[in-house]
């Protein structure tokens, strides 16, 4: 079937979706009318998936210029509502993470940011394959509910200064029906995908300003320092024609960020974090993210990132973080217990904990693997329609460059107590961890969790 445009073009002749494939399959550059073609037939359904998967691959081999991933991102970004948030007052300062393992960075950034007064609306999305997904992560929370229409969001503000919502079917919806291709089509590490996928949903969504944290390593889209580096600049280019300032972070994900992989686990860090008790390296990506997003609004006028992020500090030591998190978690209908952390939907059940076997240091824990473990135990989908075990996840008790002796513990595997997984996929889980663990006995240093910070 060939698909063929209602309208004419600019240049009089009916566009169809055959020569556009061939058009970008053969290196050429699309023009704004056939990038428009293009996603509306996605968004209208009336483009079959062959066809969008072939021009995906295509893009993915071919890429796209500045002008067509721009293009691509506008247009993606009008397949739908796009929220107004002008009544809210104040600068909305939005952020996205391009995925990783064991990134726990929003729940504990929200609450940091909102308690400056600073309003934070933010649109996630769920985990998919062997990335976590912050919807996820909040649905592990009794009650919790994270769909939000457009139109409450002000009230929400209102409330308690933040939200935290799922991507609507409304919001960017073509990013929705193209994003899911991509994921079975092998289509999802291609930079002006990535980058107008997530930028059309933060233009949407009607951010004033966004930060971006690129991540960078085994376990994120991004493998090297300068495809990292590339994406960022797409899209600090396409925030600069869509006229919304763009600042990105690029951090490691050669390992996990900080100690808990899994939902409710993520969960459990997060409320240590906020108390004051977090990990060195979840820190320092919160903290630099925090104090990216304070710099668009008046709180970092005239203040230095050391400044800014030595408040955010203080935030989480006075424990106003950490309050701010329960109203969060109150006004969205979650449950508190009396010590104010949240009650969860299940408990993590440990069924084994792995010791090294030799002295040394941990020179490897490898971010991929242990994704891939964690979402074998059950935290994550390996389909779009899987359920989520929540309980489930891995511990890390060492991490790169921390000293081991033989027999102290590396890591402990967890499954929920409702869904538990076969043995299968528990010894499956387990040689992933295998191969994701390396001592050496040569020190190692614990890489910078920091790589760069391209602001504007
Ligand atoms: N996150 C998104 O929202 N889209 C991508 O393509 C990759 C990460």
């Amino acid at each position: 079937m060939v698909q063929y445009m209602k309208e004419m073009n600019k240049g009089n002749r009916l566009m169809n979706m055959l020569e556009l494939i061939e058009k970008k399959r053969d290196g050429y550059a699309l023009n704004t009318d056939e990038i428009a073609f293009f996603v509306r037939g996605v968004t209208e359904q009336s483009i079959p998936d062959y066809q969008i998967s072939s021009f995906l691959m295509a893009v993915l081999f071919q890429g796209m210029n500045d002008q067509e991933t721009a293009d691509l991102t506008l247009e993606m970004s009008r397949s739908g509502k796009i929220c107004d948030l002008s009544d809210i007052p104040g600068t909305k300062v939005d952020k996205h993470s391009t995925g990783g393992v064991g990134d726990k960075v929003t729940p504990i950034l929200l609450p940091i940011v909102a308690s400056f007064g600073v309003p934070c609306v933010k649109l996630s999305g769920r985990g998919l394959g062997f990335t976590g997904g912050t919807i996820d992560k909040f649905e592990s929370i009794d009650g919790f509910c994270t769909s939000v229409d457009p139109s409450e969001f002000k009230s929400r503000i209102d409330k308690c200064g933040m939200l935290l919502g799922g991507q609507t079917a409304e919001l960017a919806p073509a990013d929705k029906f193209l994003y899911a291709l991509r994921d079975v089509t092998g289509t999802v590490p291609s930079i002006p995908l990535i980058a107008s996928s997530i930028m059309s949903k933060k233009i949407a969504g009607g951010a004033d300003a966004i930060v971006l944290d690129i991540t960078c390593g085994s376990g994120a889209f991004m493998k090297d320092v300068d495809s990292a580096r590339e994406l960022a600049e797409r899209m600090i280019a396409i925030g600069k024609l869509a006229g919304r300032p763009v600042s990105c972070v690029m951090t490691s994900m050669e390992q996990p960020l900080g100690e808990m992989v899994g939902n409710i686990l993520e969960m459990q860090e997060v409320c240590r974090t906020l108390r004051g008790q977090g990990k060195k390296d979840v820190l320092e990506v919160v903290l630099t993210m925090a104090s990216e997003m304070l710099r668009f609004t008046n709180v970092g006028k005239n203040v230095s990132p050391d400044e800014l992020k030595e408040k955010c500090m203080e935030k989480l030591t006075s424990g106003e973080a950490f309050e701010k998190f329960g109203e969060l978690v109150l006004s969205q209908g979650g449950k508190l217990a009396s010590d104010g952390t949240p009650v969860f939907v299940d408990a993590p059940f440990e069924v084994m904990t792995v010791f090294a076997d030799k002295d040394g240091y941990v020179s490897a824990c490898d971010a991929l693997a242990v994704g891939e473990a964690s979402c074998l135990l059950g935290a994550g989908r390996m389909k779009k329609e899987d359920a989520i075990d929540m309980g489930a996840g891995i511990r890390l008790h060492r991490k790169i460059g921390d000293p081991v002796k033989r027999g102290d513990e590396l890591y402990t595997l967890y499954t929920g107590t409702k869904n538990p997984v076969g043995d299968d996929r528990i010894d499956e889980a387990l040689l992933r961890m295998e191969e994701a663990y390396k001592i050496s006995e040569e020190p190692s240093d614990a890489p910078s969790e920091i790589l760069d910070v391209i602001s504007p």
